[in-house]
């Protein structure tokens, strides 16, 4: 079976690959990254979301092997020494979950959308998480904890000029 190298939240992982062979069961099934969840398996859902050179993808549409050398950052690469990076923690603020089987891929989702665009309307929000579902309709809390995630960014800059 052929080997590819990936570069996973900082790191080079090199792991044997089916040709085509999904990313979302790479990290998780080849490399214990179990952080990233199927949901649709069709693009569909958001729930198997990871960023790929900053931005979103669905990782199970993403042949693993297309990807090889680029980075990726899945839910596990987020936090630093034991903290919580903003958005986790917007999240868990919030409360913005139930089962709390779509939110590895909010948040991710919701990085990608604040590196884009830090200042978002409620209405960019919307517009830029539509293809993230959560099962549990937790979109309220969701929505505040996009929300807070932007501010405390705006806060960490203010505090740093
Ligand atoms: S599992 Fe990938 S979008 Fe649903
Ligand atoms: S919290 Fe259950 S699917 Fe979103």
């Amino acid at each position: 079976m052929p080997v590819i190298t990936l570069t996973v939240n900082g790191k080079e992982r090199k792991t044997e690959c089916n040709s085509g062979e999904a990313l979302l069961w790479v990290l998780r099934n080849r490399l214990g990254l179990t952080g990233t969840k199927y949901g649709c398996g069709e693009g569909q859902c958001g729930a198997c979301t990871v960023l790929l050179r900053g931005k979103a993808i669905r990782s199970c549409r993403a042949p693993a092997d297309s990807v090889s050398g680029q980075s990726i950052v899945t839910i596990e690469g987020l936090e630093a020494n034991g903290h919580l990076d903003h958005v986790q923690q917007a999240f868990l603020d919030e409360e913005a979950f139930q089962c709390g089987y779509c939110t590895s891929g909010m948040i991710m989702s919701t990085h990608s959308l604040l590196l884009a665009n830090p200042n978002p309307t409620d209405e960019d929000i919307v517009e830029l998480m539509d293809g993230n579902i959560c099962r549990c309709g937790t979109y309220p809390r969701i929505m505040a904890a996009i929300r807070r995630a932007a501010h405390d960014v705006k806060d960490m800059k203010a505090k740093k000029s």
